[in-house]
């Protein structure tokens, strides 16, 4: 059986402050959720990460939104992996956003690098694939899917996959309140599984964590995880108050 996780991803929203308050508020729910067997991790920003380190109960799982790929040197403004391994408890690092590929051309050939160092750190990519809405109206959603996934694993080895977490997130749903029904995102994400099933075998596939993130609330999230390949959620704007991600955690018991 694979185990149901839902991570909040805050982007560039919260201070260290905001972000030591929600840290605190939710500390009770991530017991609670843990009892359900539902694992819980936020994404906050660079700068808040060892603050929320240091505060949050040990069930709650920490990842960074990114990372890059090169060991260290002249790369002005980036945050190296040996950098997020001196973070206590750290172990996820989001890779492949679409907003990161929208707004900072990352492609799946840079997502693979990134993933290859972090396999070498032991770090567990949340590796998001997803289509724009122009591609999802032209029918293109499991080509782009496919290249994502193919480029992106390539090389990496079956063990280190099978610990990874991949989210499926429409582009056209992320942030505008346009859900992919749960039909959709049950097919595209029973594709995403087989891909994986062709590249390392079913035994592998069976294992990966698959989540559906886009417009994921507190009022829908269950009919997603109700899915039988939609294993959790990344969650943008309804994990950005403790309120309202406690909500959505409760309304999955
Ligand atoms: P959203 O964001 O929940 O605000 O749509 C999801 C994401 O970008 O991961």
């Amino acid at each position: 059986m694979r185990k149901k996780v839902i991570f909040g991803n805050w982007k560039m929203n919260h201070t260290r402050n905001e972000a030591l308050n929600f840290v605190l508020e939710m500390n009770e729910e991530i017991k609670n959720a843990k009892n359900h067997g539902i694992l819980i991790g936020i994404a906050p920003t660079y700068m808040s990460l060892d603050i929320v380190a240091k505060k949050k109960t040990k069930s709650l799982l920490l990842a960074a939104q990114n990372v890059n790929e090169h060991e260290s040197g002249a790369y002005t403004g980036e945050v190296s992996i040996a950098m997020l391994k001196e973070i206590k408890n750290l172990t996820h690092v989001i890779i492949g956003h679409s907003e990161r590929r929208q707004y900072y051309n990352e492609t799946s050939v840079k997502c693979n690098e990134k993933m290859m160092a972090m396999e070498k750190a032991n770090l567990i990519p949340i590796y998001c694939v997803g289509e724009t809405l122009q591609q999802f109206e032209n029918d293109e959603t499991k080509e782009i899917i496919k290249e994502q996934i193919h480029q992106g694993l390539l090389n990496l080895s079956s063990d280190f996959v099978t610990k990874m977490i991949i989210a499926y997130e429409p582009v056209w749903s992320i942030g505008t309140g346009k859900n992919a029904s749960k039909e959709i995102a049950q097919d595209v994400c029973h594709f995403i599984r087989n891909e994986i099933a062709k590249l390392y075998g079913q035994k592998v596939a069976n294992k990966v964590i698959i989540q559906y993130g886009g417009s994921v609330k507190p009022n829908n999230v269950k009919e997603y995880l109700t899915q039988p390949d939609i294993d959790g959620a990344l969650v943008g704007g309804a994990s950005l108050k403790a309120s309202s991600f406690i909500e959505l955690i409760s309304n999955l018991y």
